[in-house]
């Protein structure tokens, strides 16, 4: 069983719409997933067809120890793929967090259910910033996907989310592994080349061969509570998902072993 974190710092950047697509992708790869919606906004469980203020019991209740994890899973409209939900008491429950420097609740409350559980995959949707949340995702996970719009304050935000993993690295979880890809890609957008063309030479293999394009499907799947992989199988989006799922879950060792070398290029670039 595998555990990932989709994060970036930046705010608005693909992260939720990642995470419902390649649970979508995953579950088609014919794989049990698992996501967990780690946001007080909320928008994974609403892009996964469930109202924040309707569903109970949620991740909030689990990081209080109020319910078992078993009682916070529920189901979606895709067979295969279960939700762990967030309300917005989440909120409260992250000032909870700071105030108590708690980096490892997360760990502490899922690793052995995990362990135990049927699924193959664990997807984390952390919120924008680098908060206790996004913290305690890093911490439990074994790989971070990071999905990076080809605008320069996006690539540039993902310096400080590198310096974070390699905290981690060597408090934490000295195997957490990276990659980068580039989402609501424009190919005849002069800029979105540029930056994917010094992105590819600062992160090297760190950097996904596969992008995800601009595709207004993906905002129509949301609406409809299904992953794009779901609600429009053959959309440009979806293929893209499904073919950035091979390629990262296909390379997952290969994906360990880069992180120090790309880390050490990224932050000395410029
Ligand atoms: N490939 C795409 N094509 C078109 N629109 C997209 C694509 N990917 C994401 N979007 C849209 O971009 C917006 C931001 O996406 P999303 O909510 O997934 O980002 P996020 O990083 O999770 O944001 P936040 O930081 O607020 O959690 C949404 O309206 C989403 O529908
Ligand atoms: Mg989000």
């Amino acid at each position: 069983m595998q555990v990932v974190a989709v994060s970036h710092p930046k705010g608005g950047v693909a992260k939720t719409t990642s995470a419902a697509a390649l649970a979508g992708a995953l579950v088609r790869m014919g794989h049990r997933v698992l996501v967990v919606d780690l946001d007080p906004q909320s928008s994974l469980t609403l892009a996964l067809g469930h109202l924040p203020n309707r569903v109970w019991p949620t991740l909030a209740e689990v990081l209080q120890y109020r319910h078992g994890l078993e009682e916070a899973v529920h189901a979606t409209q895709v067979k295969g793929l279960d939700l762990i939900p967030a309300s917005p008491k989440l909120a409260l429950v992250q000032r909870e967090l700071h105030g108590q420097e708690d980096y490892t609740v997360l760990r502490a409350r899922f690793r052995s259910w995990l362990n135990q559980s049927s699924y193959d995959y664990v997807l984390l949707d952390t919120p924008p910033g680098q908060g206790l949340l996004t913290l305690n995702a890093l911490i439990l996970a074994q790989q971070v996907l990071i999905p990076t719009q080809p605008e320069y304050f996006s690539a540039y935000a993902l310096r400080y989310l590198l310096q974070t993993i390699r905290w981690v690295r060597l408090r934490f979880q000295p195997l957490l592994a990276y990659q980068a890809f580039l989402t609501m890609y424009q190919s005849r957008n002069r800029a979105h080349a540029w930056i994917r063309a010094r992105l590819e030479v600062t992160l090297g293999p760190g950097l996904c061969r596969t992008v995800i394009p601009l595709d207004t499907k993906v905002r129509e799947a949301a609406i409809a509570g299904l992953p794009v992989t779901h609600f429009a199988p053959k959309s440009r989006a979806a293929r893209a998902y499904l073919a950035l799922a091979q390629e990262v879950f296909t390379h997952e060792q290969q994906a360990a072993g880069r992180v120090e070398e790309t880390a050490g290029r990224v932050e000395s670039a410029r």
